[in-house]
């Protein structure tokens, strides 16, 4: 498929085995001995493998296509000459990358003049590659995937929490008129994770508050080609700046409890 002549199958396939190859790069680093460093706050790390996958990848992408640009996480950031811009987030999940935990990703998304034409979400704990490209459907290792049909009473919802203290109180009042109305809460770590088990049913639906674009590009088309509904509600009200990502059934419901209180 091309989209203003740019060819979008070969583009996912260098995101799929970069995400791949930096995957496997930091599954197999000895996690005990990480160099690590704070970023926001004194829970947000980041290890040497941040550094190292994202330098993996963007030599990969600029290796094939030099004139893309890019913007990592971890700061790499490169002015695009083709109009063709690279969303990474090395690691997606560092804390739990960290602690031995599974449930971390590569998250790489493509922008086409500025929209989301490819995702790619690699789990190397589970070797689970998520994928879509815009107006074909999302693929969980080869197999198209959906979004699920629960009912609000019984859904599972996943949410993630901000590395800042003052947020985080912020963040369980969110969450307590929540906690009675559904089936049950997730945390599991990794944004771009739980917007791909949107995608695929795990979930029902996903929001945090304050997700930086690397972090959710990728799986927002990923959830979006599902079926997901998705809500970007950054800029309504300075601390509901949610993504919202829920299967269509649950919508309604859960943008009341999470929009209008
Ligand atoms: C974090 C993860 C986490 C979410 C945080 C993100 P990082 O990304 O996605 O689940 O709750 O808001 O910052 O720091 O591991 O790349
Ligand atoms: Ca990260």
């Amino acid at each position: 498929m091309f989209v203003n002549d740019v060819d979008l199958k070969a583009m996912l396939s260098l995101a799929v085995a970069a995400a791949r190859e930096a995957g496997e790069l930091i599954r197999d680093a000895p996690i005990t001995t990480l160099k690590t460093a704070f970023k926001s706050s004194p829970t947000d790390i980041v290890t040497e493998m941040d550094h190292a996958s994202e330098k993996l990848i963007i030599q990969r992408i600029l290796d094939a296509r030099p004139d893309d640009g890019i913007v990592g996480e971890e700061g790499a950031s490169r002015n695009s000459k083709s109009g063709i811009n690279w969303l990474i987030d090395p690691i997606d999940g560092t804390v739990n990358y960290s602690r031995g935990l599974p449930n971390y990703s590569i998250s790489i998304a493509v922008e086409i003049d500025g929209e989301t034409a490819i995702g790619a979400v690699f789990d190397p704990s589970l070797d689970e590659i998520f994928t879509a490209t815009r107006g074909c459907g999302s693929i969980l290792n080869g197999k198209r995937i959906t979004c699920a049909s629960t009912p609000f009473s019984k859904a599972i919802i996943g949410t993630g929490f901000s590395y800042l203290a003052s947020r985080r109180a912020w963040q369980a009042e969110v969450l307590q008129p929540l906690l009675p109305a559904v089936g049950d809460i997730r945390r599991p770590g990794s944004a771009a994770i739980s917007l791909c088990w949107v995608a695929c049913g795990r979930l029902d639906a996903f929001y945090e508050a304050g997700l930086q674009p690397w972090d959710f590009a990728a799986g927002a088309l990923i959830a979006a080609e599902a079926g997901v509904v998705i809500q970007d509600c950054k800029g309504q009200h300075p601390e509901r700046d949610f993504i919202i990502a829920s299967a269509p059934t649950i919508t309604a419901d859960l943008s009341k409890l999470l929009l209008e209180r």
